[in-house]
């Protein structure tokens, strides 16, 4: 089976899972971009418009996102894109720590299906859940994303080996502009990171 094959069958699983936040959300927001790239980033939840539309980073983080991606040559068909929460909380708090438990399982699939070479981590949760061995009992334990930011870190998990380069959420540059230049920064570290880019393969929405 391929890698999109696989996903697709991954969305049917969660689509019919009875997961928190099911309830109050429009859509499940599961993935966008390439299931065979190289590079994953990792955001936090569904907001708004991701929420009406089912497909994440699509609002104003994602226009960020989006720059900062074609910044170092790379566009979604590049890229695979996630979040922590497959669902949005309401009014966009902060996930607790049962959705994260019960939601994460499935972002562990899409990450071992795809097996990226790079994972990079927007903001605190995603940063937290992926340096902790994606062990969410293990977040309280890692510090924050100000002093991690940029700096690489090769991990393996069951067998599982890659890069971890945690980022700054681009929503946080939407109320500090300062980042954005640390962001840029940053970005170039990514592409330090990864080899050519595969613009052939077949964009998968979902
Ligand atoms: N912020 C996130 O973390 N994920 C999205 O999909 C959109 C905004």
């Amino acid at each position: 089976m391929s890698n999109k094959e696989k996903l697709l069958e991954l969305l049917a699983r969660t689509k019919a899972a009875d997961l928190p936040l099911k309830e109050s959300a429009t859509n499940l927001v599961f993935g966008k971009g390439n299931p065979e790239a190289e590079i994953l980033f990792i955001g936090e939840a569904p907001g708004k418009n991701e929420d009406l539309k089912g497909i994440p980073f699509v609002g104003a983080a994602g226009k960020e996102l989006d720059k900062l991606l074609n910044g170092i040559g790379l566009t979604i068909d590049d890229v695979y894109i996630a979040n922590i929460l497959k669902y949005r909380p309401p009014n966009n708090r902060d996930p607790n720590e049962d959705e994260i438990k019960a939601h994460t399982p499935y972002l562990v699939e899409q990450i071992k299906t795809i097996k990226p070479k790079v994972i990079c981590t927007l903001g605190n949760f995603s940063t937290k859940f992926v340096l902790a061995g994606f062990k969410v009992d293990g977040m309280k334990n890692i510090p924050g994303i100000t002093g991690l930011h940029g700096k690489p870190r090769h991990m393996t998990v069951s067998d599982f080996s890659f890069t971890v380069i945690p980022l700054y959420h681009p929503a946080a540059m939407l109320y500090k502009r300062a980042l954005a230049e640390t962001m840029e920064k940053d970005f170039k570290i990514v592409k330090k990171h990864i080899g050519g880019t595969n613009k052939k393969r077949t964009l998968l929405d979902y």
